[in-house]
């Protein structure tokens, strides 16, 4: 296995739309997805989409880490999802923080479905399906994003809510949607 290269914004693969992956006996999928996972972990992130590292195929690998996974959230393996599928299952869209390997350096507060559906692949070609709330949905929502060209700050409605990662903490929340609400 081997770290890969990881494409930053400005990157045209980024934008492009990944091509769904057709044949699941392929060696170098295999190969691609243990480099994506090393890849996940030494960055470290807790998903990586095969555009970030130059693979224009529909294939996301993410994590939950148990401090990650919040108060209503279970923690989450390697996974590996081919092919994936979202389906919105909740109207209810809250704002959370994301950063992206792709957009090092910056934080962003990114409204996302609360509760999803998600079916795809898993690489022995089975067929994987659930449901995900919390980080695992907010995580899901940004990785399959990535396969159609979207980063997270496309995502926001609001540009005063994209920070330096290291402003995270000094950031006050309140300030805006105060001024929001007197729009
Ligand atoms: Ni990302």
């Amino acid at each position: 296995m081997a770290i890969l290269k990881i494409a930053r914004i400005g990157h045209p693969v980024l934008r492009q739309d990944a091509q769904p992956v057709s044949d699941l006996a392929l060696s170098e999928l295999d190969r691609l997805i243990g480099d994506m996972s090393e890849t996940m972990h030494a960055a470290p992130g807790v998903g990586l989409a095969a555009p970030q590292v130059l693979a224009g195929v529909r294939v996301v690998v993410f994590r939950v880490p148990a401090d990650r996974a919040g108060s209503d959230g279970e923690a989450v393996p390697d996974t590996v999802l081919i092919n994936p599928e979202l389906t919105a299952l909740d109207d209810r869209v809250v704002l959370g923080w994301e950063g992206c390997l792709s957009v090092p350096g910056l934080r962003g507060l990114v409204p996302r479905h609360t509760r999803i559906g998600y079916r795809g692949l898993a690489p022995d070609g089975s067929r994987v399906e659930g449901e995900a709330t919390g980080f695992l949905a907010r995580v899901l929502q940004h990785e399959v994003d990535h396969l159609d060209g979207i980063l997270y700050i496309d995502r926001m409605h609001d540009l005063r809510l994209l920070v330096h990662e290291d402003e995270v903490d000094s950031f006050r929340f309140e300030d805006y949607i105060e001024s929001d609400k007197n729009a």
